[in-house]
């Protein structure tokens, strides 16, 4: 059991530009705050549970300050970053991604023996490898059914085939039809939840229980409308944001709290600068986007193009970046900065805090 009081480190008294070395990840904690606490009064609002995803921090430390305020479990994609969790103490954990090998299986067993594990499954084939797997396990594992409402990724493709599949999960021995899981396209959360609800309808008038029904996803947190059935939300990237999520409309630029402090290390000709961060930082995923990240020193610029281990950055103002200036880099996409470090450093506003070791970091099995 972990303890609920959990609180996030306060500031030290050293200003983090004075301390850290780049290219680095930092994470504002006073943002991570708000983040955390403006999505839950949202859940609250929405009057449903949150379960958030930490694949987006990969951090115990944030997914116990998420607890705190009132999360009812976490979500991890993998196996290996559920073990991170609980040898971390975090008890309740649902894993969203579809369990396939006899590997995989045994350490899905093991791990059920130290948390309360829940799985999805979106074929006959996933449900028989976890049958094999919990037949003569002393608890049953609960089961969610994956339903794909438009994202063309996983899940069953109707109501009638998810009928189908919570019939073969009721009827094994050692496994639980718990409800429905779906990660929705963005934009179209509040249409994933009427998906679920019918399917949830027919599931119910052939007499199995259906208890959970699980949506996700940050693009439409703020947006989504009050659905009675619905009973659980999977945000993960709300606890940093990103510019894809500025991009959207969904956050602001304040509210970005992972940033990538970067170096100017070189300002060669007028107009283009040259950091220490390249794609081993940043990594080269536009999410849609032209360039690779937003400078909030430099508001003129564009992170136009990116080597390993250098940023290219064109500005227009006549001012050029100096060599040894630092800047900061809201990346694209914040969840896969997080897994490219060993450590991230956490400050709060020009406060160092502390290094944060990435302990569920390459965990990809
Ligand atoms: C299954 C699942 N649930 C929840 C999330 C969290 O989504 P977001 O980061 O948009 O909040 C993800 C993210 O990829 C996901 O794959």
């Amino acid at each position: 059991m972990i303890d609920k009081s959990s609180e996030l480190p306060p500031a030290g008294p050293l200003r983090w530009r004075d301390v850290v070395e780049t290219p680095a990840v930092l994470i504002d904690l006073d943002i991570v705050e708000r983040n955390i606490r403006r999505c839950q009064d949202q859940c609250d609002r929405l009057g449903v549970a949150i379960r958030p995803h930490i694949k987006t921090h990969k951090l115990p430390l944030l997914a116990r300050a998420q607890l705190a305020a009132g999360a009812i479990g976490i979500t991890a994609q993998k196996i290996g970053e559920a073990e991170v969790m609980a040898d971390a103490g975090i008890d309740d954990i649902l894993i969203t991604y579809n369990i396939v090998g006899d590997h995989k299986l045994a350490r899905l067993r093991r791990l059920a023996d130290r948390c309360r594990l829940t799985v999805v499954a979106d074929s006959a084939a996933v449900v028989d490898g976890l049958a094999r797997t919990f037949a003569s396990a002393k608890d049953e594992i609960g089961v969610l059914v994956e339903c794909d409402t438009g994202m063309n990724r996983c899940g069953v493709l109707t109501p009638e085939e998810a009928l189908a599949l919570a019939r073969q999960v009721a009827s094994s021995a050692g496994l639980r039809f718990a409800g429905l899981m779906t990660y929705p396209a963005p934009g179209h959360g509040n249409a994933a939840c009427e998906w679920l609800d019918n399917a949830a309808s027919l599931i119910r008038s052939a007499g199995i229980d259906t208890h959970t029904l699980s949506s996700g996803g940050t693009p439409d947190l703020y947006a989504m409308q009050h659905h009675p059935s619905l009973t659980e939300y999977r945000p993960g990237s709300y606890i940093y944001n990103d510019r894809s999520l500025v991009t959207a409309g969904a956050c602001t630029v304040e509210d970005c709290a992972l940033t990538v402090l970067t170096t100017v290390i070189s300002s060669p000709a007028h107009g283009r600068a040259i950091v220490d961060a390249g794609t081993k930082v940043l990594t080269s995923d536009l999410f849609g986007m032209s360039g690779y990240g937003m400078v909030l020193e430099r508001p003129d610029s564009t992170v136009i193009s990116l080597n390993e281990e250098h940023g290219r950055i064109e500005y227009t103002s006549e001012l050029p970046p100096a060599v040894g200036d630092l800047l900061r880099i809201v990346p694209n996409h914040a969840c896969v900065v997080s897994n490219m470090v060993d450590s991230v450093h956490l400050i709060r506003g020009e406060h160092y805090v502390q290094a944060e070791p990435v302990a569920a970091r390459g965990r990809i099995t």
